[in-house]
């Protein structure tokens, strides 16, 4: 197979270029000296750009992506030419300093060179000594690690065992050593956690404790690249637009906003990761079935499924209130099923629809009585999921939406509302 595109690839090139047979055997060359990904790769350095996009490095090739041959790093990347490897990547997390906030920096042996929008920036290569005082030249890896996730914002250079954690506010290095952990040649931080890559296999390990919890190593031709014969069955496909239907969409007390279809959810606030799905369980270990409905109050995010819900306090991880799954009729005061509820900030009532029906419940009553109970307009039925926020109430079916100003014109129903197309801007579908 691999052969075959190869001499397809080699045909269509020779096509193109009307080239001479003499060019052959140099063409062929240039094809076959590609490494391939698929085959078992260590990489050199692994990260995100500023636009969420997967970099991995070998040598003075590169891959973007989870699909796709590996190219020349010097066609992205122009000034690393000449510079043969890179010993680590990193996309640097300072909010407190914009100019340096979202920059890819790569460091090869004892220098610095910093990019943004693939441009190498004024002053660079730097000294490390000069860049990052007091953290070692000829480093194995790095990689960013924002307050919250490590105690300040800080960036974790890796050597043999040794972890030198560089807080970036005062220029201080503490060193830590993870006997533990397998020596890292690249670690990548996506989407609040932190993968160590060794061979061709990768460690998921705690920032802060270097901690590892889970079964590890895994092999990374199973999560980070689309590999014949690698993968799992539960991969999740990009839908096209048009194609999109969720079960339930939420934004937490965090403003992190996730949406819900079938057994995988997709965080839309971290566009700047890149649009990943994952399975429900990887967050949510006991919604192994989907969910209908989901909305947000108070820090809590409430699942309904069936007849249950699920209530998960917030925070780093979620984690599941002692005592539930409990029914809808003891949690909520309503019979299942919900089709979608969502709460509008400052507000302490969930507003429920079920069918044409939307049913208002006061959250700081107890026990929880309807307040309100209206239909909705004709064309709402059937509905998938619904979120309120700045911008009003949206309310979601098929591949479509409405935008109401707020609950109470939705549920008045005596504005018109045209129906607009989910986006890839808004959900990472394909247009
Ligand atoms: C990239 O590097 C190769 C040599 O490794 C060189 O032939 C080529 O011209 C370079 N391409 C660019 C865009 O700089
Ligand atoms: C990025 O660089 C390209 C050309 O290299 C330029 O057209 C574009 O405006 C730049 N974008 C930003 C955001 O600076
Ligand atoms: C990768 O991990 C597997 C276990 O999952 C292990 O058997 C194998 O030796 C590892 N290979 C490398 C190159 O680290």
């Amino acid at each position: 197979m691999k052969l075959l595109t190869r001499t397809l690839t080699l045909c269509l090139a020779l096509a193109l270029t009307n080239a001479a047979p003499s060019l052959l055997p140099e063409v062929a060359a240039e094809v076959a000296a590609l490494p391939d990904r698929c085959a078992g790769i260590e990489f050199d350095a692994i990260t995100l750009d500023e636009q969420g996009k997967f970099l991995f490095f070998k040598d003075n090739h590169l891959w973007k992506g989870f699909h796709g041959p590996a190219q020349p790093s010097n066609e992205s990347f122009k000034e690393l030419h000449g510079l043969g490897h890179v010993d680590a990547a990193f996309r640097m997390h300072s909010a407190e300093n914009p100019d340096d906030h979202d920059h890819i920096y790569f460091l090869v042996d004892e220098k610095v060179v910093r990019f943004y929008n693939q441009s190498l920036e004024d002053g660079y290569p730097k000294e490390m000594t000069e860049e990052f005082p007091g953290v070692p030249t000829h480093l194995d890896a790095a990689v960013e690690c924002p307050k919250g996730e490590c105690m300040t914002d800080s960036v974790l250079f890796f050597k043999g065992h040794d972890v030198h954690v560089y807080d970036i506010a005062t220029k201080t290095v503490k060193t830590k050593t993870w006997s533990h952990l397998p020596q890292c040649t690249s670690v990548l931080h996506w989407a609040e956690h932190y993968y160590c890559f060794h061979g061709h296999n990768f460690t998921r390990f705690h920032p802060v404790s270097g901690e590892v919890s889970g079964n590890y190593p895994k092999d990374a031709r199973n999560y980070f690249m689309k590999c014949p014969n690698f993968g799992h069955g539960s991969d999740y496909k990009v839908p096209k637009c048009s194609e999109v239907k969720l079960d339930a969409i939420t934004t937490d007390d965090t403003g992190k906003t996730y949406f819900f279809a079938g057994s995988t959810y997709m965080r839309l606030d971290t566009i700047r990761d890149g649009l990943h799905g994952f399975p429900i369980t990887r967050s949510w270990k006991e919604l192994s079935n989907g969910v209908d409905a989901v909305f947000s109050y108070n820090d809590r995010i409430y699942f309904m499924k069936d007849d249950n819900v699920f209530i998960y306090k917030g925070g780093a991880h979620y984690t599941l209130v002692e005592g539930y799954p409990k029914s809808l009729k003891d949690e909520l005061g309503i019979d299942g099923h919900v089709d979608a509820a969502f709460v509008c900030a400052n507000e302490h009532t969930v507003h429920i629809i079920q069918g044409g029906t939307m049913r208002d419940v006061d959250l700081t009553a107890t026990p929880r009585t309807i307040t309100r109970e209206a239909p909705l307009p004709s064309a709402l039925s059937d509905i998938d999921a619904a979120l309120c926020g700045q911008d009003g109430v949206k309310v979601f079916k098929g591949s479509q939406f409405y935008l109401y100003g707020s609950p109470m014109i939705l549920v008045t129903g005596r504005i018109i509302v045209a129906p607009q197309s989910i986006t890839s801007a808004m959900m990472g579908c394909q247009d």
